[in-house]
């Protein structure tokens, strides 16, 4: 949700804006520009009616060089195996000042993508594809040795500065929490309240390298060299 709120600020209407990996379009729907949203499988129902859907691989990208403005990748990263090419697509068809905005679950945090144990993520995949055939359902199993390769904030820097020039840490945002994401329970609410103060916190210079390692989503906004001359 971060990183579809700052697009739908970022954005006007002059822009071409693509999601990689949209899955329904659903966060598509308020940003200006046009949109078009790539997938692997477009079996949902689609929930922009303004957007236009490709089916395709994010690693091979139907769009020429240097022609989109933004790229959004909501989630996608740790579905993706070979994640160096599909960044190397993604910088191909970025135009020298356009951004790419990326933000994937952080194998650090503690979150628990797919209902599998939350430190499963944190092992290595060759010893979580091992534990997960003993822990979990073959459906799910199967899942997660197909399309889950965890990531954490050092090993997506380290892929993102290989094609990006500049990868700044977003901060946490409190328009992006909600009990949509976090759920309705009690302990829910009480952590979306307690959102705007965290998301003050999370700007401190001093506790923004503390929430980019522990905080359960992070997310980068990328751009490519050429923009450090032209401001956006
Ligand atoms: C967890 S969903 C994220 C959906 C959406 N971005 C969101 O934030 O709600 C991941 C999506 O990435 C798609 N995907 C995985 N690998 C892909 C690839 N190589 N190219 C395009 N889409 C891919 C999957 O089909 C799925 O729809």
């Amino acid at each position: 949700m971060l990183i579809y709120r700052r697009v739908e600020r970022l954005a006007d209407s002059n822009d071409l804006i693509v999601d990689i990996g949209t899955k329904d379009g659903k966060h598509l729907r308020n940003i200006p520009g046009t949109t078009i949203g790539v997938d692997l499988e477009l079996n949902y129902p689609l929930q922009s009616e303004r957007t236009s859907y490709i089916h395709a691989d994010g690693r091979r990208l139907p769009f020429q060089d240097d022609s989109v403005d933004y790229v959004i990748m909501n989630q996608v990263l740790e579905h993706v195996d070979g994640r160096q090419s599909l960044l190397r697509e993604v910088a191909r068809v970025l135009k020298p000042d356009g951004v790419s905005l990326v933000s994937f679950p952080n194998r650090l945090g503690l979150n628990r993508p797919h209902g599998l144990p939350r430190w499963l993520s944190m092992a290595p995949k060759s010893l979580g594809v091992h534990v997960a055939r003993r822990l979990l359902s073959s459906e799910q199993y199967d899942y997660y040795r197909k399309f889950i390769f965890p990531l954490s904030p050092v090993g997506a820097r380290k892929l993102l500065s290989e094609q990006f020039h500049r990868v700044e840490y977003i901060t946490v945002d409190e328009s992006s929490c909600s009990t949509d994401i976090y759920g309705d329970s009690l302990g829910s609410r009480l952590f979306v309240f307690s959102l705007p103060l965290i998301a003050r916190l999370s700007e401190l210079r001093r506790f923004e390298r503390a929430f980019e390692a522990l905080w359960p989503y992070v997310g980068y906004e990328c751009t490519l060299p050429a923009s450090e001359t032209t401001a956006r």
